[in-house]
């Protein structure tokens, strides 16, 4: 088989690469969440999964695809594939720097999260080389632009990402049990392990943000917690909204399937921060059905001509579109005591 390397188109829904504070993070006062630490710290150890991603697994795809259907499969792969690497070059680089200031039990926890992560960007790797793509990781991390977020970013983001990882992984598994007939390839049997992967990193996470008590507290708690549910919420339903072929191919409507997410994250995110959105009432997802036509709006203007009226409509599309997305960053956040 010809393999062929993928130019990844950046835009804002591309995974990034992200780097920290180390400096601070070394500072991780860990005595108050001393009896956690030690549990999650020995659940890594222990590595339930350590037999789950066998390397001799055969990947390859069950069913022939279209041409538009392989592309939909591909581009979830490769961004899923980019997205585990880039958790695990953030951990990995933690877990050596925290490492070198002394702080080793920090550093071991670190390192055996880049260790999972490792091995699911492997795994998704395998599954690009069955179809054949070859995503050359090790000099990607060098390629790519690496972003710069203060700690308490970094806490609250990472927390979301493993925790809409988990139950996006979840989900899609319970939905293939359900219907056995649309698991179009070998990948899909590994997902329920991987998600407790998922679950376990996003429960350090938590632990760690309880190591920073002002970060849930006041103004901050409140405005991190808005910002970054509506911001992991808001590429969630996009990324869903263009990438629907894929959901389609497993038998899943893919607004549905987002609504979900955001849904079971939201409610597990009153475990780690001081408030999450309301979603109870119909506005939330509305605005998400608007934003995602919008965004589809605006990608389809690219296939028509060059102009003064593509360039008019664009901005006024545009408009519309970043009047819609602050809409919905002002909407109604519940005390994570009292949701629902
Ligand atoms: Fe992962
Ligand atoms: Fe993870």
């Amino acid at each position: 088989m010809t393999t062929t390397t993928p130019q990844l188109r950046e835009d804002l829904l591309t995974p990034r690469f992200y780097t920290t504070e180390i400096a601070k993070a070394a500072r991780t006062d860990i005595t108050g969440q001393r009896l956690a630490f030690d549990a999650l710290l020995g659940e890594m150890e222990a590595d339930y999964n350590r037999d789950h991603f066998d390397r001799r697994a055969p990947l390859a795809r069950l069913k022939e695809l279209s041409g538009v259907e392989k592309e939909a499969y591909i581009s979830y792969l490769l961004r899923s594939c980019v997205s585990e690497f880039s958790g695990f070059l953030l951990f990995k680089e933690l877990a050596r720097r925290l490492q070198q200031a002394g702080r080793t039990e920090l550093g071991r926890l670190f390192n055996l999260m880049a260790r999972d992560e490792a091995r699911h960007a492997g795994f998704l790797n395998r599954a690009l080389v069955c179809e054949g793509i070859q995503l050359d990781l090790p000099s990607l991390g060098g390629q790519r632009p690496i972003t710069w977020f203060p700690l308490s970013w970094v806490l609250y983001s990472v927390y979301l990402s493993e925790k809409i990882g988990y139950w996006r992984y979840i989900l899609i598994h319970r939905h293939l049990q359900a219907h056995p007939q649309n698991s179009f390839a070998p990948l899909f049997d590994f997902f329920e392990p991987w998600c407790q992967d998922e679950n376990r990193h996003g429960d350090i996470f938590n632990m760690l943000l309880r190591c920073w008590p002002k970060l849930r507290r006041g103004w901050r708690g409140q405005l991190l917690s808005r910002f970054f549910l509506w911001s992991v919420f808001l590429t969630h339903s996009l990324t869903v909204g263009e990438r629907g072929d894929f959901y389609k191919l497993l038998g899943m409507e893919p607004a549905a399937f987002d609504a979900d997410v955001i849904r079971q994250t939201n409610r597990t995110a009153r475990r780690a921060f001081p408030m999450v959105f309301d979603l109870e009432g119909p506005t939330y997802f509305a605005l998400r059905d608007r934003l995602v036509a919008l965004h589809t709006s605006i990608r389809a203007l690219g296939t028509q001509p060059a102009g003064l009226g593509r360039l008019l409509r664009r901005l006024g599309l545009q408009s519309q579109l970043a009047a819609v997305v602050l809409r919905q960053l002002v909407q109604p956040m519940v005390a994570s005591g009292e949701a629902p």
